[in-house]
């Protein structure tokens, strides 16, 4: 008799394999922006390189359009010196009044640490910078950036640590955005005028191509335009029911998010005072740590 224990194990690393495969293949995902050669999808569709050289930088988008979800990227950023470069995972509607939720990573000199800039532009209008510094070397592995968009906020993560929260507060005149289906986009792009040091530093061209690497793309998402009813009229979940959709920070999380903000942020908006001499945007005097 063969033992009763191989079977489980089995089926086990099959649905493994299945659950990987389903965590996204850049054949099926994604179409090439812009950059020719400089964007490569390789390892059977697991993996994606995009390069930038003085002529050009490079990119990517999601094939759907999404209205709310959890999109997940592993990246592997720009190693050694990436001054003036930036390297970017978010997501964006399209024209004059799109939103968009932004990660981007500004490149530096050798050694110097890369700087999180996330942005919030809501109706074409950005100005909600937050910057960060991260707690390892983002160029020596892949590391998973996240983020969540659900009808109630806005979570920003970095390896499953929330830096950042947007909150829809209802407040009067402070937009959010349900409306509008985005995209995922990835590029790289160059920056010298301000990226690196305030664009004290350029970028040293003799060191081109700068390369970064994604894998791991997962758009637990409600795909725009269908129809379910775990996604809001006119859009449809891939995954029915998952933790997302009502995600918001419960304690651990906000101490989380208390202790990348003071460890690890180095500009808020929200304590811009030289920039908003009357008074921060309304929704900053909701709470401190947003
Ligand atoms: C680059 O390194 C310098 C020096 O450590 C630091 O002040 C700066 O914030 C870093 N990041 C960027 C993007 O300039």
């Amino acid at each position: 008799m063969s033992s009763p224990r191989l079977f489980p194990i089995a089926l086990l690393s099959l649905f493994h394999c299945l659950i990987s495969a389903m965590a996204g293949n850049f054949y099926q995902d994604i179409d090439i922006l812009f950059g020719d050669w400089r964007s490569q999808i390789l390892q059977g569709g697991e993996l994606v390189t995009l390069s930038l050289d003085k002529a050009s930088g490079s990119g990517f988008r999601s094939k759907n359009e999404y209205l709310f979800g959890r999109f997940d990227m592993r990246m592997k950023l720009i190693p050694g010196d990436s001054a003036g470069t930036v390297t970017t995972f978010y997501l964006s509607s399209q024209g004059p009044t799109h939103d968009e939720i932004d990660f981007e990573f500004l490149g530096n000199s050798s050694g110097d640490p890369f700087i999180v800039h996330t942005n919030i532009i809501l109706q074409g209008k950005g100005g909600k910078e937050q910057e960060f510094f991260l707690w390892f070397d983002p160029t020596k592995d892949f590391h998973l950036y996240s983020i969540v968009w659900n009808p109630k906020n806005i979570i920003i993560l970095v390896d499953e640590v929330p830096i950042r929260v947007y909150n829809n507060w209802g407040i009067k005149g402070v937009r959010y955005p349900t409306d509008q289906p985005m995209r995922m986009y990835s590029t790289i792009w160059s920056a010298e005028d301000w990226a690196t040091q305030g664009g004290r530093v350029k970028t040293d061209w003799s060191k081109a191509p700068f390369t970064a690497s994604y894998m791991g793309y997962n758009a637990n998402a409600c795909v725009w335009p269908s129809s379910s009813s775990h996604c809001p009229s006119n859009s449809t979940s891939p995954t029915p029911g998952t933790a997302w959709q009502n995600q918001k920070l419960g304690v651990k999380g906000r101490n989380m998010l208390r202790w990348a903000q003071k460890k690890y942020m180095v500009y808020n908006y929200c304590t811009d005072f030289r920039r908003y001499p009357r008074g921060v945007p309304r929704e900053c005097r909701k709470s401190r740590f947003m």
